[in-house]
């Protein structure tokens, strides 16, 4: 029976951190046993510093946005040491040693999940919890913090709305995720948007273009475009893996690692480049066009009850789990069920929206445009 738990939050903070901190904790407590929060992800636990989590801090946190912990983007095996990435994973499974941990619980998205298989095949015993705003973590129905941004982001389109609609503009409005369109498209859907565009379809400006020229020959002359951050024209596409497949045939050391610089600018350039966006279809449809980028305010503030909810039941069969002995696992959210998964069938994969998606056809069958040719 374990005895000795430690916790951290790793990568970006998710409404309902909080809330998972306390599900695990208080549940743990519960079943007698003691639990160190380790701060700053990774990083915390690199360097020893944690605090001692009880039924007192584990009070009154359950609405609060964030982590209590705190968080960075810090990887075990690369940490940013002065100007150095040093694997650091000796050190880490030393500290785990050295507080006699029986387990180490891990909340985070897809590259945490990565992270902590690489503990798990270091002899640690890990458990999971996935959370991500993205909502991009496979063999899990969703991860806590999605649906409270999906409310932040639906609100922002609703009142981006009234304002479009008075100045007779086009609003773009950038919704968070790199590589998946949850949000986007979710968002874009619950919010009315008229066209959403996502990375998983890349899109043809003119596409889009025509799209808001024939509402306002409709008589409807703003739109509102929802994209996600990491969305691409069809152009940009084609550019960015032209660059990649140089980088692949590049033959000397030299030559590569030219070829991955320019890979680089150009994804710099051009992942996510909402502003061009914005003034391309300015130009492209003679209306205004401005751009709002929603940020990091999707990511801040007190969780929904969804999530609450989501969270707090993944902690606690979490803590119950490690009472089992079932390690090496991701707690994934499975209807009501909360069923421990592989993390080895977690790590390094990304749940994209698959192209057959309902709410893909959703989008569809309302006539919102998505950028491309299936678009009418
Ligand atoms: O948490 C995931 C995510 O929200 C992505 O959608 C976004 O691209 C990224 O984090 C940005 O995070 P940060 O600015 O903290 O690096």
């Amino acid at each position: 029976m374990a005895k000795y738990i430690g916790i951290l939050t790793a990568g970006g903070d998710s409404p309902g951190l909080n809330a998972a901190i306390r599900g695990v904790g208080k549940a743990a407590i519960g079943l007698g046993m003691e639990v160190i929060g380790f701060r700053d992800g990774f990083r915390g636990l690199v360097e020893n510093r944690y605090i001692r989590l009880n039924k007192e801090n584990l009070s009154g946190i359950l609405t609060v946005g964030g982590t209590i912990l705190g968080t960075s983007r810090d990887k075990p095996h690369k940490m940013p040491i002065g100007d150095q990435l040093v694997d650091m994973t000796g050190a880490i499974v030393a500290n785990y040693e050295q507080h006699q941990l029986d387990a180490l619980v891990i909340l985070g998205g897809g590259g945490t999940q990565k992270n902590a298989y690489r503990l798990v095949k270091q002899g640690l015993n890990i458990v999971t919890l996935p959370k991500t705003i993205d909502n991009d973590v496979v063999m899990t129905d969703s991860t806590f913090g999605f649906d409270t941004a999906l409310l932040i982001a639906t609100e922002a389109i609703d009142r981006l709305h009234s304002t479009a609609h008075s100045h007779h503009r086009i609003i773009v409005v950038e919704i968070m995720g790199h590589n998946s369109g949850w949000l986007a498209l979710g968002s874009g859907l619950a919010g009315g948007a008229d066209v959403v565009l996502i990375p998983e379809i890349p899109y043809d400006v003119e596409i889009v273009a025509e799209a808001i020229r024939s509402r306002s020959r409709a008589g409807r002359n703003f739109s509102i475009v929802a994209v996600a951050e990491g969305s691409m024209s069809c152009d940009e596409v084609a550019l960015i893996r032209k660059a990649e497949e140089a980088v692949d045939s590049a033959n000397s050391g030299k030559k590569r690692e030219k070829t991955r610089q320019n890979l680089a600018v150009l994804r710099e350039q051009h992942i996510g480049n909402t502003l061009r966006l914005s003034q391309e279809l300015e130009q492209r449809t003679g209306l205004e066009s401005r751009l709002t980028i929603l940020g990091h305010l999707q990511r801040g503030g007190t969780p929904s009850p969804y999530d609450r909810l989501l969270a707090t039941r993944l902690g606690t069969a979490a803590a119950h789990y490690v009472s089992q002995g079932v390690f090496g696992v991701m707690i994934a959210a499975r209807g009501e069920a909360a069923v421990p998964v592989p993390l080895e069938e977690v790590a390094g994969k990304r749940k994209t929206v698959p192209l057959d998606h309902p709410w893909i056809q959703t989008a569809r069958d309302l006539g919102v445009s998505l950028g491309d040719t299936g678009s009418k």
